[in-house]
């Protein structure tokens, strides 16, 4: 999961270069569909090993996964019909919001799935 975590930040670092670099909208949508697609595979497995350990704080943490998409889906589909969105504080934000799931509710299932002998 933590190399999950990892690509991750890794790509939200890719979408900032691309600003940087004055990249068109056009690709920066691209990225950010890709890393839409990675953050759902990897809210997928981290549900699939808490439903298979039955760690008690699932749907908590299920919650806090459909919070974070809709947020991301919700700025992609403005990005693509060309509303005018300030990207760099996007990007801060989101940034921000994954540091905070990974070091605060990411860790709360990490010892339980030790426990269980998964990681
Ligand atoms: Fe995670
Ligand atoms: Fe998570």
């Amino acid at each position: 999961m933590d190399d999950q975590h990892g690509i991750l930040m890794d790509a939200i670092n890719e979408l900032r270069l691309a600003l940087v670099h004055g990249s068109g909208q056009e690709q920066i949508s691209k990225l950010l569909d890709e890393y839409i697609e990675f953050t759902r595979m990897h809210f997928w497995s981290e549900e699939q090993l808490m439903e298979q350990t039955g760690f008690a704080g699932l749907e908590a943490h299920r919650v806090e996964h459909h919070r974070l998409l809709a947020d991301l889906l919700q700025t992609a589909h403005r990005l693509q019909y060309g509303e005018g969105i300030e990207l760099r504080a996007f990007l801060c934000n989101l940034h921000r919001n994954l540091l905070h799931h990974v070091e605060t509710i990411d860790q709360q299932y990490g010892p339980w799935l030790r426990e269980h002998g998964v990681v």
